[in-house]
């Protein structure tokens, strides 16, 4: 329904789009309609305003930690698939700095074939979205679940079918492969985690056509599923180009919301909401971090020509040639703030990931009558640790998590049941306090209130040798 709705909206709004202002008929501007209205959402107590952050902090603590890490120089040498994803972009990317290239985007990531559908790889799909999706985009795909009051933004509705990540036009449904790689990616700056640290390829392709089913729409024929936007070739990035792209950046009212500095304070920001009626900011550019699919002049091309299905952020495929859409993601490209340091090697963005090995500590942690136990573990700096974890209780009916805030992005644990334990590994390498909590949202007053822990990650005392040299 919503769907529809929108669908329509964008496709007679997107002709008109470049004349667009604060000024155009309210008829033509989709933020002024009622349904993008803004939706408080006030929460009882400070706890649960505490789940609601989790997110923010989440990924605040995971780029800071990041950038530190491969300043530091820690990062291991990025493997071939990885490689090539830059040298695709290389071209374009001569003026950004180095910092915001090293990693894979939406568009670069690598999948083999597609396994035959068959019942089995369905009920694989099935087994998997019960265990590891449910708990946020709901058992039915209508993004009616329990954590759900608790993300922001709110989960995909599968039944409605609004992607946000595509190669195919506006209100188009995404292909197979969109879905795969949104799935193995995740979402950055959202809840949605990447999984395929966590879930094998082909199972990944099960989960695919498993969330397909919720909509009748994939099945429908009158459905164009072939056409894929084309970015036609990258003009040069130059003086020109970019004063072409900057010229643009107002003409098609890419300010009216971002910004005319790309710092989200264009004048309809505050009325702007996505189809499940929350509150929607457009992306800030100063912020590559935040960036859905990556932060690469390949996706903001993409991006401006696709646009993100049940938000007020439209393509303009068909409206504007390809090349113009280069030009004004090279003009977006300026307004990244460079940052001193660049994402951690284990976070969202990087297919690289440090091979552990053997742990040097263990640990049995169980949830018990919805407490941690234990609810304090000390590790040490450095330390390879493995933290196995099996609830006594099924919560929800989807299972218990477990993430370590700040080592979200390595700690991620969800749907561990009574006789089926999870474990995961990874490297202690910031030290400092850290609240574990569950990752299926449960660590709240509302669900459970002592549902939480603390780990405390020592520093290695210093080697004492220096002072002997003296
Ligand atoms: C912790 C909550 C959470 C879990 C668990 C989760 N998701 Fe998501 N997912 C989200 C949120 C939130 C979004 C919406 C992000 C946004 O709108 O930017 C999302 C978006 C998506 C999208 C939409 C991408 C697009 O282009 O719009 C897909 C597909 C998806 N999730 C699949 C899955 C699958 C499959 C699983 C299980 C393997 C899963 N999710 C588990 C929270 C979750
Ligand atoms: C009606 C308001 C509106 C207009 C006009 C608009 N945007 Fe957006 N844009 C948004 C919103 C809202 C989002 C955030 C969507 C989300 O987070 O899911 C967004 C997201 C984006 C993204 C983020 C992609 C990513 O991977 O996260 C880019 C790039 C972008 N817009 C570029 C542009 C450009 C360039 C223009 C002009 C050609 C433009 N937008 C016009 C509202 C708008």
């Amino acid at each position: 329904m919503n769907l529809r709705r929108f669908s329509f909206r964008f496709q007679r709004v997107k002709g008109f789009l470049p004349q667009l202002g604060p000024s155009a008929p309210a008829r033509l501007r989709p933020w002024s309609q009622p349904i993008f209205r803004l939706r408080q959402i006030n929460f009882p107590n400070s706890r649960l305003r505490e789940a609601a952050s989790v997110n923010k902090i989440f990924f605040s603590n995971l780029f800071l930690a990041g950038l530190a890490a491969a300043l530091a120089g820690c990062n291991p040498a990025p493997r071939d698939d990885a490689a090539k994803g830059r040298q695709a972009g290389q071209d374009h990317a001569a003026i950004r700095p180095a910092a915001l290239q090293s990693k894979i985007t939406f568009s670069e990531f690598p999948a083999g074939p597609k396994p035959d559908v068959t019942p089995e790889l369905l009920a694989r799909g099935k087994e998997l979205y019960v265990q590891n999706c449910a708990a946020c985009h709901g058992a039915k795909g209508d993004a009616k679940s329990d954590a759900a009051a608790f993300l922001l933004p709110k989960p995909r509705n599968f039944q409605t079918a609004n992607f946000r990540l595509r190669s195919t036009p506006t209100s188009n449904l995404p292909t197979d492969l969109d879905l795969f790689r949104a799935i193995s990616l995740g979402m950055p700056g959202t809840p949605m985690p990447p999984w395929h640290y966590l879930v094998g390829e082909a199972d990944r392709w099960a989960l695919v056509e498993f969330i397909k089913t919720f909509s009748p729409r994939f099945a429908d024929a009158n459905e164009d599923r072939r056409t894929v936007v084309s970015l036609g070739n990258p003009p040069p990035r130059n003086e020109k180009s970019l004063a072409e792209g900057k010229a643009l950046y107002t003409k098609l009212s890419c300010n009216a919301c971002h910004g005319e500095e790309g710092r989200v304070d264009g004048p309809n920001v505050a009325q702007l909401v996505d189809d499940s009626g929350t509150h929607i900011n457009p992306r800030d550019f100063s912020k590559p971090s935040a960036f859905k699919s990556g932060y690469a002049t390949k996706e903001i091309a993409r991006t401006i020509l696709t646009g993100f299905n049940g938000t007020p952020m439209v393509g303009f495929y068909g409206t504007i040639p390809p090349e113009d859409a280069w030009k004004v993601a090279y003009y977006v490209e300026t307004f990244a703030k460079a940052s001193p340091t660049v994402l951690a090697r284990s976070s969202q963005n990087f297919l690289e990931r440090e091979e552990l090995g053997a742990p040097d500590v263990k640990i049995q942690l169980r949830e018990r009558a919805w407490q941690y136990d234990p609810s304090v573990i000390h590790v040490r700096k450095g330390q390879v640790v493995e933290i196995t974890f099996e609830p006594t209780d099924n919560g929800l009916g989807v299972g218990h998590g477990f993430s370590i805030s700040s080592y979200d992005e390595a700690v991620f644990l969800n749907g561990a049941m009574v006789g089926a334990p999870k474990t995961v590994k990874f490297r202690a390498d910031r030290a400092g306090k850290f609240t574990y909590y569950c990752a299926t949202q449960c660590s709240t007053d509302k669900l459970h209130p002592l549902m939480n822990g603390t780990l405390y990650v020592d520093e290695v005392d210093a080697p004492k040798t220096a002072s002997l040299n003296r």
